[in-house]
Parts: C-alpha cells; sequence; structure tokens
C-alpha cells in the first residue's frame, strides 16, 4: 500500500521567508528604499552625525541634544584601547586577516567586562556603546601594526568619525573625507535582517550574551558573499587595471562564471537604494584626490555590467573604491563595515530579547534510511 506523503516546502537560503517583525529597518525593493526607524537613510546620510544614526536605532527617536551630549560623552572615554585588548591583537599574527583580529578583538572586550551576562536593556546599552567606542580603536591599530606604524591615542577632543580618521591615519584629513566617511557609516549602519543580523539574531536567541551574537555576526559578515564584498571589489579593481580593460576582463570573468563582486544583492533587484548616496560620496573623493581613472574603471565595469546581465552594483561597489581612496588598506574595509553595522546589530540583538523566541528552523531529512550495525 502506498503512502502519500506532503512534501515539506524548503526555501533554500531561506530565500522570501519573513521570519519575524522588526522596527529598526524597511528594505523596500520596489521603492529602492531604505528607512531607518521611519526616516529615508538618504536624509539621515545628509543630515546627522554617525553617533545620532546610532542612538535611533538604538532607542527608536533621534536623540535630543542632551541625549547625543551624554552618548557622546560616554563614548569618548572608552574610546583607548583597553590593555586586553592590545594584548589579544597583539597576539594574531599580521598574516591573519583583519577580520580574524577584529573577531578575537571583540570576543575579548566581552570576556573582560564584568557585566558580560547583564541582559538588561541597560546593560546592552552600555555594552553597545563600549563596542561603538572600541571597534575604531581595533581596527585602527591593526592597520597601523601591519605597516610597523606606532599606536595613535585617542583624542576626546573630537568627534566620533574625525577620532576614528586620526586614530588611523595619525591626523585629521580634509572635511571631504571626514564627510564621506561618515556618510559611509551611516549607509552600512543597518539593513534588516541580512545574513549578519540575523546571525546575531539566532545567537541572541539562545539567551546568549551580546558579545557573542556580535562576533558571530562578524564571522557571517566577514564572507564575500556578504560584508567581503567590498574589499573583494577593490581586487577585482586591481586585477582588471585600466578603465579600458573593463570590458574585456569582464567577458572572460562571465565566461569562467565568476562571481562579479560589489553587483546583485538578493532583496534589491532593481538597484540597491543607497548606492546613489554612496557613489555621490565617492565622486567628492575623486574631485579631491583627482582620480579620474579610477572613476572611469568604475564607470565602465558597471556599464559593461548591467548591458551584459542587467545586475546593478550593490553598496559594495562605490564603498570600496572610496575606502581606498581614502587610504584605508584594502582588508580593512570589511572591519570598517563593522563598525558601522555594529550599530544595527546590537539594536537587533535588542529587539529580538524583548520579545525572544527561540530561534529553530527544521530540516528535511536526505540521508540514509534507517539502518542498523552489522553483527560482530
Ligand atoms: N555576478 C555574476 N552573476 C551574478 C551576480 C554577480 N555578482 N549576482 C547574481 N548573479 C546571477 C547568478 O549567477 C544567478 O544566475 P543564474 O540564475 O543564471 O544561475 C542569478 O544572478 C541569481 O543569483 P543568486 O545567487 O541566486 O541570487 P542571490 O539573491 O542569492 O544573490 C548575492 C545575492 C549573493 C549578493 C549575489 O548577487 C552575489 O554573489 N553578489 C556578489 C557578492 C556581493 O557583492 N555581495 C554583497 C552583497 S550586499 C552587501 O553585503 C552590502
Amino acid at each position: 500500500m502506498s503512502q502519500t506523503q506532503t512534501e515539506p516546502e524548503i526555501r533554500k537560503g531561506l530565500v522570501g521567508v519573513v521570519a519575524d517583525t522588526t522596527a529598526i529597518s524597511k528594505v523596500n525593493p520596489e521603492t529602492n528604499s531604505l528607512l531607518y526607524r521611519g526616516y529615508p537613510v538618504q536624509e539621515l546620510a545628509a543630515r546627522c552625525t554617525f553617533e545620532e544614526v546610532a542612538y535611533l536605532l538604538w532607542h527608536g527617536e533621534l536623540p535630543t541634544p542632551a541625549e547625543l551630549a551624554a552618548l557622546e560623552d560616554a563614548g569618548r572615554g572608552q574610546r583607548a584601547l583597553a590593555r586586553e585588548v592590545r594584548a589579544a591583537v597583539d597576539l594574531v599574527p599580521t598574516t591573519a586577516h583583519p577580520m580574524d583580529v577584529l573577531r578575537t578583538a571583540v570576543s575579548v572586550i566581552g570576556a573582560t567586562d564584568p557585566a558580560v551576562d547583564d541582559a538588561s536593556r541597560e546593560g546592552n546599552l552600555a555594552k553597545s556603546v563600549r563596542l561603538l567606542a572600541q571597534i575604531p580603536a581595533v581596527v585602527a591599530y591593526d592597520q597601523r601594526r601591519r605597516r610597523g606604524q606606532d599606536l595613535v591615542e585617542a583624542r576626546p577632543d573630537l568627534g566620533y568619525v574625525e577620532n576614528f580618521l586620526h586614530m588611523t591615519f595619525g591626523e585629521v584629513p580634509d572635511p571631504v573625507v571626514v564627510d564621506a566617511f561618515r556618510v559611509s557609516l551611516i549607509l552600512y549602519a543597518e539593513h534588516s535582517f541580512n545574513a549578519s543580523t540575523f546571525t546575531a539574531r539566532v545567537i541572541t536567541s539562545t539567551l546568549s550574551d551580546l558579545y557573542s551574537a556580535v562576533v558571530g555576526a562578524i564571522g557571517a559578515l566577514k564572507g564575500p558573499l556578504h560584508g567581503g564584498a567590498n574589499e573583494a571589489v577593490m581586487h577585482v579593481f586591481d586585477e582588471i587595471g585600466t578603465a579600458e580593460d573593463a570590458e574585456a576582463w569582464l567577458d572572460t570573468a562571465l565566461a569562467e562564471k565568476r562571481r562579479i563582486m560589489g553587483f546583485g544583492h538578493r532583496v534589491y533587484k532593481h538597484g540597491d537604494s543607497r548606492v546613489p548616496t554612496m557613489k555621490a560620496a565617492l565622486d567628492t573623493l575623486v574631485a579631491h584626490y583627482d582620480r579620474p581613472d579610477l572613476a572611469a574603471l568604475y564607470d565602465n565595469l558597471e556599464r559593461a555590467m548591467v548591458a551584459r546581465k542587467n545586475i546593478q552594483p550593490n553598496l559594495d561597489y562605490p564603498s570600496g573604491p572610496a575606502y581606498h581612496l581614502m587610504g584605508f588598506d584594502t582588508a580593512t574595509f570589511t572591519p570598517l563595515f563593522v563598525a558601522a553595522r555594529n550599530t544595527g546589530w546590537t539594536a537587533h540583538i535588542m529587539e529580538q530579547l524583548a520579545a525572544n523566541s527561540l530561534i529553530r528552523p527544521l530540516s528535511a531529512y536526505s540521508g540514509p534510511a534507517e539502518r542498523h550495525l552489522p553483527q560482530r
């Protein structure tokens, strides 16, 4: 007698699956729009500081001047690299990828926090501010030690973005550069249930601590299909060489069935809402550093990719060359993404905890039928 069984519907990659609600951001692929707590990201990028956006993501509203000053003060006092964290960074060889260094450092930041398991909202807000302040110190120090340069002490008199650049380069660059960096951090800050944010929510759903969730999220972001793409874009540019070679390079790469880094998106199919704002920031950098050659390569590759595949660039496409022009090492690009996205991750961690349910999907077994060990 044959039995009819209903096959479970499997959505590989969870494509199209709505896993939960969130009040933090709304991605609308139909209108190519992205809202943080209701505000279009373009408006935030035009008018807000990065700390204002962090506050908005965590609290749901923009800060009053007093609330912003309190956040800035709290962060300013924690900008110096803690002794244990510096020691941990020094232990990791410079042959390791900066994302591995950052993942290790965040783990140590967590392990040395006596309040690591305080899961109250206040406790998690304090940890979020700590990470906001500490991650730039790790990223900046790691890039410097790779270049054989000494650590640069934090400057409490500087704003968040200026201090980040000061700790990396030993000076505050031109306001054009500072502003482009601020814009990139705001655009990278949050993007609903992307792979790294979902990772953070899965870890949080077990009632693990905030640092563990961020460490897991860093691991997810490292991959080239996600945050690692901004670094990969720069490798592609290096491989192509000049603007004139872009089309031929693309034809060969597509014939070899290669993924073209910085193009395509799981949610946006007609263009990434953040690209025009980041492209405008890149254009100011191209003008500032007088690099029309880089702009031409960018345009030629994009034009050819859209013509061949009708696949649009994502945020990593303009941000990769922008970070290159700012002077960051290519391997530092994804840690910069962490410095920004950490704000979104921590907002999601707090949201997950506020209405938690263990995240535990089912699987459809596809292995051998039940069998038994042979008699011995
Ligand atoms: N280069 C070449 N072909 C691509 C690309 C690309 N960048 N992106 C999608 N495609 C093609 C696929 O080969 C596939 O073609 P097929 O149907 O003929 O096999 C089709 O488009 C659909 O691709 P999927 O992988 O199924 O689409 P998915 O939604 O899963 O992919 C992803 C999204 C992973 C981002 C993909 O576009 C990609 O690999 N891009 C390159 C990596 C990248 O830039 N990542 C950054 C993401 S955004 C961010 O993190 C800020």
